[in-house]
């Protein structure tokens, strides 16, 4: 049978995950899962509720009641909360001051693991090849044993500039240090994963070296 193929990107704020995982996944037929869309999701709706990422037993409360569903839309995965899809608001100013605090909490780091690895399954049902995951923590943490395990960086400045482009008012740098700092699953390169420094690179080029090492497995 053909194999299913996990791809796992990793790397901090605007290093090009996401960029490059949407154009994978449409090379290869890949489901594109963006797990910070996750974890942005879920901080969403602990602000919407009130629960401040300080109080354990509110976000213990909070994690309990969260019914999470997956659905697709065209190649990517969206989390659904109820019957509600995460929207644009899981990009907002607000989220983006919260969203390292609540990834730093185990407990829903734990919850979201579990979530994450049902994703694999998710793919298989809707007839992808494999998955491409995207987040912090994909090849150390949630797939450690991914076909390809690719860690971007990129020079601080060059990100801060990428992202003020976007019009986003977003403070990276302080993302980064929470994210690089935390105990639960850090943000760090695994040993064995391929690094890739993007700070000179065009999107092409670096989806190109990607791509190539994938096609030895999985002709395009
Ligand atoms: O798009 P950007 O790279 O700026 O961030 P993101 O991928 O949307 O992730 C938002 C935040 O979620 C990160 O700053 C982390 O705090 C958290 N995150 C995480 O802890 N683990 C992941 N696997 C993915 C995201
Ligand atoms: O997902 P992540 O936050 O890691 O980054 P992204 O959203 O894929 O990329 C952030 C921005 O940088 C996008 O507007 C990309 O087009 C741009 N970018 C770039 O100009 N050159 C690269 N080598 C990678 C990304
Ligand atoms: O860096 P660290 O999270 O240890 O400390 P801090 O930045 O002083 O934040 C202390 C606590 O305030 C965090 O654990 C969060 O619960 C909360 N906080 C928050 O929820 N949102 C922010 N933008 C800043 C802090």
């Amino acid at each position: 049978s053909t194999p299913f193929l996990i791809v796992a990107i990793d790397g901090g704020a605007a290093s090009g995950k996401s960029s490059s995982s949407r154009t994978l996944s449409e090379r290869f037929n890949l489901l594109h899962v963006d797990t910070g869309s996750y974890y942005r999701a879920v901080t969403a709706e602990m602000l919407r509720q009130n629960v401040r990422a300080d109080d354990p037993a509110a976000v213990h409360a909070a994690l309990a009641r969260l019914a999470l569903g997956t659905r697709v839309d065209g190649r990517s995965a969206v989390m659904t909360l109820g019957d509600r899809a995460a929207g644009d608001e899981i990009r907002s100013r607000e989220v983006n001051d919260h969203v390292s605090h609540f990834a730093a909490i185990p407990e829903l780091r734990a919850a979201l693991l579990t979530y994450q690895r049902s994703q694999a399954d998710v793919a298989r049902a809707h007839g992808f090849r494999g998955l491409v995951m995207e987040g912090r923590d994909i090849g150390s943490v949630i797939f450690p044993d991914a076909d390809f395990r690719f860690f971007l960086h990129a020079d601080q400045v060059e990100r801060a500039r990428r992202r003020a482009q976007e019009g986003q008012q977003d403070s990276i740098a302080e993302r980064d240090r929470l994210d690089s700092s935390r105990k639960a699953s850090p943000l760090t390169c695994p040993a064995g994963a391929t690094s890739i420094d993007t700070t000179h690179l065009t999107l092409a080029e670096v989806v190109d070296r990607m791509a190539a090492a994938i096609a030895t497995k999985l002709p395009a």
